[in-house]
C-alpha cells in the first residue's frame, strides 16, 4: 500500500484557506478520491477540548510557550489519532494548519522565534512534514477584516466565542505574516505561495494546478 499524501493550508485568519480546502476535497471527491479533511487546533475529541482552551477569549493570560505547549499536544494527538492512520492507508489528508502556524504565531506573532518550534516539532511531531503546502497571502489588512467581521458574527450567532487571536493588534499579524514569507522562501520545494487578492475561483485554479502536479509526481514515484 503507498503511503498518502500529506496537504496543508496555512495563511492568516480569514485569508480564505477553509473555504479554498472545502473546495479542493469537493474537486477530489468528484475524481473519486476520498481525502480525509481535519484541522489544528482540534479534529480529536482531545483537540476539541484543547481547542476550546486556546480559542476561547476568556482563556486570558495564556503565557506563549503554554500556548505552544498546547499547540503541540493537538497536533501530537492528531497524528497518533488521524494523521498517521490515514496516510499508512494510503489516504490523502488535507489539513487546516499544521507547524507551519506554530512557527508563524508563536514563533513570530509572539516572538519565541523559530529554532523552538523546529526542534520541538522533531521531537513531539517526528518531524512529520507535509508533501504539500498551500500557503494563501491575500492583502494583510482585508484578512484582518474579514476574520473580525466574521468572528463577531459566529459570536453572537451561537455563542462560541473563538477570538482570543482576532482581538490582536495588527503589529502580531504583521510579524505573523513576515514569519509565514520566510518560512516560504526557506521551504520553496514545499510551499506554493499564492499571493495578492484574487478571486475565490482563481485561487483554487493555482490550487488545483499544484495538487495536480504533486499528485501525479507521487504516482510516478510509486
Ligand atoms: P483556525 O480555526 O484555523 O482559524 P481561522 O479559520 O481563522 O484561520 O485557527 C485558530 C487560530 O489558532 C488562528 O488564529 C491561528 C492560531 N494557531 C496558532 O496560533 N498556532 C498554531 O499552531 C495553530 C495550528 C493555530
Amino acid at each position: 500500500m503507498p503511503r498518502g499524501v500529506f496537504i496543508t493550508f496555512e495563511g492568516l485568519d480569514g485569508s480564505g484557506k477553509t473555504t479554498q480546502l472545502k473546495r479542493l476535497a469537493a474537486w477530489m471527491q468528484k475524481r473519486g478520491q476520498d481525502p480525509l479533511v481535519t484541522r489544528q487546533p482540534g479534529g480529536t475529541v482531545t483537540g476539541d477540548r484543547i481547542r476550546e482552551l486556546l480559542l476561547d477569549s476568556r482563556s486570558a493570560g495564556v503565557a506563549p510557550m503554554t500556548e505552544m505547549a498546547l499547540m503541540f499536544a493537538d497536533r501530537a494527538q492528531a497524528i497518533a489519532e488521524v494523521i498517521e492512520p490515514a496516510l499508512a492507508s494510503g489516504r490523502i489528508v488535507l489539513c487546516d494548519r499544521w507547524t507551519d502556524s506554530t512557527e508563524a504565531y508563536q514563533g513570530g506573532g509572539r516572538q519565541l522565534g523559530s529554532q523552538v518550534v523546529l526542534k520541538l516539532h522533531r521531537l513531539i511531531c517526528g518531524g512529520l512534514q507535509p508533501d504539500l503546502t498551500l500557503l494563501l497571502l491575500p492583502a494583510l489588512q482585508a484578512s484582518l477584516d474579514r476574520a473580525r467581521h466574521r468572528n463577531d458574527r459566529a459570536t453572537q450567532k451561537n455563542g462560541i466565542d473563538e477570538n482570543r487571536f482576532e482581538r490582536e493588534q495588527d503589529a502580531f499579524y504583521r510579524r505573523v505574516w513576515q514569519k509565514y514569507r520566510e518560512i516560504a522562501a526557506r521551504d520553496s520545494a514545499r510551499i506554493i505561495a499564492i499571493e495578492g487578492d484574487l478571486s475565490i475561483d482563481e485561487v483554487h485554479e493555482q490550487i488545483v494546478e499544484a495538487v495536480s502536479m504533486r499528485l501525479s509526481g507521487q504516482s510516478a514515484e510509486s
